[in-house]
């Protein structure tokens, strides 16, 4: 953050994966306070459980001391309401960043809009009237790449209907709360779209609070439960680090804040589904699996029981396994790299996700590991 910078963060989505890393390093960079929006039954159970969240994380009493928690849940709050109660607060806001979402791949359209879409156009209402109050730096929208579904090809900033065919309501209700906030932003609210790609553990220390996604078939690779992976050419995996997009939502503070979106992704350090099980065999000291074509992938999985195991975990994120779209983050990259904020491939530091996985055992372990959490996310 800069000098510049004297008003507050006004965040939702901070017991998310995403969302507590941001909180954390908001409150490890900067002095100000901010306000966060969390499910609870009332402001002192959203105070409460925030505390605990921030305990959990290693934040220490004065860096505790600067968040109010209010109460809120997206699909069912009254925007005037929620901004007058931030607006008492007394603590001025010049970022509102919405991460909160369902991120879930397997609800039904209406389920995953009343979250994904009703809850952005009630925050974007939210941010009106604040920025009305008082002018507003920029109201970020964690939206994804996979907005662009299952287009071939390149997928560029600037893309949004491309005539993707999504592969599920989550893809296609946040693609459509893009929409709602881009009309904002020609309405004249400072506006930017951010836009993760799959999003992993933190580099250094191998530390996440989620466990699915890439961590469903990693773990059955480094049990040796998977007897074929697809071909090395295919499957692309644009793959982040945690700390990777939560440095770059933060740096983008001075970025130009005028409906723009930025994409935080891999790019051109995406890898295969293949490389990936190489670098994971590497990394665990295994024998590569054989190879067969995406096509029949999904077909080895039925002959042997571990495979039915990990096809049924792997359930809604079995399409992810043959995507064929690469995302270009040009405009992203050139205002990060000079400050500092770059991606790197996820082979790079693989082994301290697994080493961090293998840990939590794969996130069965909850709390009694608290303090080394406290230990990683202090570096
Ligand atoms: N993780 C990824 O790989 C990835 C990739 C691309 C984009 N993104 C985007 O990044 C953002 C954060 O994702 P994440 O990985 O941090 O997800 P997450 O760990 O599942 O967190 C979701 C957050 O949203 C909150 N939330 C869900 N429904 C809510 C509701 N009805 N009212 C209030 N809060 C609600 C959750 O609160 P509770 O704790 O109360 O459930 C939680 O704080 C999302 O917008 C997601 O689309 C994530």
């Amino acid at each position: 953050m800069t000098h510049a910078d004297r008003g507050g963060l006004l965040l939702t989505g901070a017991s998310g994966f995403v969302g507590q890393s941001l909180l954390l390093r908001w409150l490890r960079r900067t002095d100000l306070p901010a306000t966060v929006l969390v499910r609870a039954a009332d402001d002192r159970a959203a105070q409460a459980r925030v505390a605990g969240l921030l305990e959990g994380l290693g934040a220490d009493d004065a860096q505790c001391a600067r968040i109010r928690a209010l109460a809120a849940d997206m699909t069912d709050f009254d925007p005037a309401d929620v901004a007058a109660r931030v607006l008492a607060t007394g603590a001025p806001i010049d970022h509102v960043v919405h991460s909160a979402a369902c991120v879930r791949f397997d609800q039904e359209l209406e389920a995953a809009r009343a979250v994904n879409v009703q809850g952005t156009s009630k925050m974007l209402d939210v941010a009106q009237r604040l920025h009305a109050a008082r002018p507003l730096r920029r109201y970020v929208q964690v939206s994804t790449a996979y907005v662009s579904g299952a287009h071939d090809g390149s997928f560029g900033e600037d893309d949004r209907r491309v005539g993707q065919a999504f592969r599920n309501t989550y893809e296609q209700s946040k693609l459509e709360s893009e929409e709602l906030v881009t009309r904002h932003a020609a309405g004249g609210l400072p506006v930017q779209i951010v836009r993760p790609s799959i999003v992993v553990g933190d580099r250094e220390s191998g530390w996440t609070a989620a466990f699915n996604v890439l961590y469903v078939p990693l773990r059955a690779l480094v049990a040796g439960a998977v007897a074929a992976v697809p071909e090395h050419d295919t499957g692309v995996l644009d793959v982040v680090p945690v700390d990777y997009v939560a440095d770059a939502i933060l740096s983008l503070s001075d970025a130009p804040a005028d409906g723009r979106v930025y994409h935080l992704t891999a790019g051109r350090h995406a890898i295969t589904v293949g490389q990936l099980a190489d670098a994971a065999c590497k990394a665990t000291g295994q024998d590569r699996p054989s190879r067969v074509s995406a096509e029949t992938f999904a077909a080895t999985l039925g002959e042997t029981a571990a495979g039915r195991v990990l096809a049924a975990n792997l359930g809604d994120y079995l399409p992810y396994l043959d995507v064929r779209t690469t995302f270009d983050s040009a405009g992203a990259e050139a205002y990060l790299a000079p400050r500092g904020v770059r991606v790197t491939p996820v082979t790079d530091y693989l082994p301290r996700l697994i080493a961090f996985a293998q840990e939590r055992r794969w996130g069965r372990v909850r709390g009694a590991l608290a303090a080394r959490t406290r230990t990683l996310l202090a570096r």
